[in-house]
């Protein structure tokens, strides 16, 4: 990958690391390396005590139940409400009309929701849940845009016990559909319809041409599209005004179940990844709390992403949410109506906290410099990113162009399996090295291991692995123990967490993560399976075969490249190509359609016939190729060769 290979220039030209001045030292919530040597003496113990910092009906004094690896459970004899420490207890401190969430629509609309509106409404959607069946333990699909009914549904679910299932508004109906079915969900939330950049897309007709297999279909009615409305079917306006407004919250075990979000592996099928209530808000609510230094009372904060990721769950929802601070929501895209739209709304917002992903990061630099420099960023005081490595180009623009120098960067390494920040560094504490995570957090051990599970020796590139359980790790995959266990505990044993990463840690103890060892692709940080890509190509009637490799991308970090295999004689053509890619959009949703298909006529397979993706992804990066003798017909290399060379010409031209 071309930032692996910026990692090894940052290195060998020793980019300076970036220790916090001390304007912003001085006000830090932590400021030395006193919590991760407390954190170090006893790290279950410790965040035992991190846990009081929630509302709990009643208090936990167990921290960590190891007794049945790797199946853990933390704070076991605590009883608690998601909810509730979300929304009443900042309510009953007196500050319900606090604004949680600055909401902004794509057409510049304004929604300031307070603590109390959100109580209010969460109270209300929790009895209509209620009133159509839905109760503790059963499964609510939520298919939204970024408004706030996204929230109030999550946190209602949350009041009665039941389970949420976020699926991204990316995605198309049909893996809408796969996820309900898997999750056995009873209910599905969903819109009339989305905006995206000034168009408007029909949602609920799109769901219903699929055909859904739950119940009810509750429906908020957002752009006002016409929007079909069938038996099932209920208005969310409607059934929020005839529900009782009193809804007590559920007295939960912490080990509940809180969500369930669908995550691709290395197989078609998505991974269920099930979180639990009490030890997930804690690490969460620690996370966004240390690691983004917050002042609940002063700091107006934003994270980019969307909802439907898990950066949407724990950094627009839980966490913020849980330390009662005032976030700003965003409806649209960072260039609509224009490239500045995200500065402008830094601006007119004062927000002092800004959390995004490197390949916004990437794209904005591309955009240039004039459309931050339209707007007065002077309120930003820390700025964050996720989701996939940072190469140091777009570190020291981020820094330079929106942080005015002055900004610490939390680069926050983590996954939709650890629910919380894992690797970063502590602003007011820690100095930040322009592409490296940093340090596990306190309570957190990480390694850098060989095959054999060996440590490796510093600078050396192995697999990166957790070595202790943590409070917001995911408990298993929802109805799926032995997937489990084979995906994550199966190489290196019940108590050592399998990544998926590549990973070196230097002399300093800072981890530098490469990229997935597995077949999973990060596209603008969205996390995509091959296989999952792979098999929506072939159910096309023309396709015989295909393989798909993620390519290294300037902006998007990877993007998908599909050697795709013809039936019969057939030969492809423009038009089949962007019929193929609709085939993907319609399967999967537009983010995974390839962005390049190249023909081929075989591809290249072992003996026993596995496809070798890592000779594909030399051919397309125009890697010098390794050894080919092993494969059945080493001619398909140099036809293949060929051709991507043919592509690249016309590419070029
Ligand atoms: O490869 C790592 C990369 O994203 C993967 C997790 O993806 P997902 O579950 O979709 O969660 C993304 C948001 C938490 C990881 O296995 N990744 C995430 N953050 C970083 C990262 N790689 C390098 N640096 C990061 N800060």
């Amino acid at each position: 990958m071309a930032t692996d290979l910026e990692h090894e220039l940052a290195e060998l030209l020793d980019v300076e690391s970036f220790a916090p001045e001390a304007a912003f030292r001085d006000r830090a919530l932590i400021a030395d390396d006193r919590v991760h040597r407390e954190a170090a003496e006893d790290p279950a113990g410790w965040w035992l005590k991190q846990a009081k910092a929630l509302s709990w009906f009643r208090e936990p004094t167990v921290a960590l139940d190891d007794a049945d690896p790797p199946f853990y459970k933390w704070f076991t004899d605590g009883t608690l409400n998601a909810s509730v420490n979300c929304l009443d207890r900042h309510v009953e401190a007196g500050r319900g009309d606090r604004v949680a969430f600055h909401w902004r629509g794509e057409e510049g609309e304004v929604r300031d929701v307070t603590y109390a509106d959100l109580l209010a409404d969460v109270q209300r959607c929790a009895n209509a849940l209620k009133a159509h069946g839905i109760g503790k333990g059963d499964v609510v699909g939520i298919f939204l845009p970024m408004i706030p009914e996204v929230v109030v549904a999550m946190l209602a679910c949350a009041r009665i016990g039941a389970i949420h299932n976020v699926v991204f508004g990316g995605f198309s109906a049909e893996s809408v559909r796969e996820r309900m079915e898997f999750s056995a969900a009873k209910a599905l939330i969903t819109v009339d319809g989305a905006r995206r950049k000034g168009r408007t897309a029909a949602i609920k007709a799109q769901v219903d041409a699929v055909g859904m297999p739950v119940r009810t279909t509750f429906v908020v009615r957002h752009t006002g599209i016409e929007c079909p409305m069938g038996d099932g079917d209920v208005w969310w306006h409607e059934a929020l005004a005839a529900a009782d407004p009193v809804c007590p919250p559920e007295e939960l075990e912490a080990e509940h179940p809180l969500y369930i979000l669908y995550s691709s592996g290395s197989t078609a099928k998505p991974k269920g990844i099930l979180h639990t209530t009490g030890g997930y808000l804690t690490q969460v609510a620690w996370t966004h709390r240390h690691v983004f230094d917050l002042k609940p009372d002063e700091d107006v904060y934003w994270c980019s992403a969307d909802v439907g990721w898990v950066t949407g769950h724990s950094y627009i929802v839980y966490g913020p949410l849980a330390n009662g601070c005032t976030s700003v929501m965003f409806e649209g895209a960072p260039d609509y109506p224009d490239k500045d739209v995200w500065w402008k709304l830094c601006a007119e917002l004062g927000v002092t906290i800004f959390y995004t992903a490197p390949t916004a990061i990437r794209a904005c630099m591309k955009w240039g410099e004039q459309y931050p420099a339209r707007h007065d960023l002077s309120s930003l005081r820390l700025l964050g990113t996720v989701g996939e490595p940072i190469n140091p180009k777009a570190w020291l623009w981020y820094h330079k162009v929106i942080g005015g120098g002055r900004c610490p960067i939390v680069d926050t390494w983590w996954q939709t399996e650890t629910g919380a920040i894992m690797i970063t560094t502590l602003p007011g504490a820690q100095a930040a090295k322009p592409g490296s995570a940093g340090t596990p957090l306190p309570g957190i051990a990480a390694r850098v291991v060989d095959d054999a599970g060996e440590e490796v020796p510093r600078d050396t590139q192995g697999y990166l692995t957790l070595t202790r359980p943590w409070p917001s790790m995911l408990r298993t995959l929802y109805k799926d123990d032995e997937r489990y266990v084979a995906t994550y505990w199966e190489k290196y044993g019940p108590r050592t967490y399998f990544v998926g990463d590549a990973a070196r840690q230097d002399a300093d103890g800072y981890f530098w993560v490469i990229g997935r060892v597995d077949d999973v692709l990060n596209v603008s940080g969205h996390r995509m399976s091959t296989a999952e890509i792979e098999s929506a190509i072939v159910s096309h009637p023309k396709v015989a075969e295909a393989a798909v490799i993620g390519q290294s991308d300037e902006t998007t970090g990877q993007s998908v490249t599909a050697f795709v295999t013809l039936e019969g004689n057939l030969e492809g053509d423009e038009a089949l190509e962007a019929e193929i890619r609709e085939h993907v959009a319609q399967r999967i949703g537009k983010l995974a359609r390839p962005k390049r298909i190249i023909w081929s006529d075989d591809l290249p397979k072992t003996r026993s016939g596995k496809i070798m993706r890592r000779l594909l992804r030399d051919i397309a990066e125009g890697r010098e190729l390794g050894d080919v003798t092993t494969l059945r017909d080493p001619d398909v290399m140099s036809r293949l060769e060929a051709r991507v060379k043919e592509l690249q010409a016309e590419d070029g031209a």
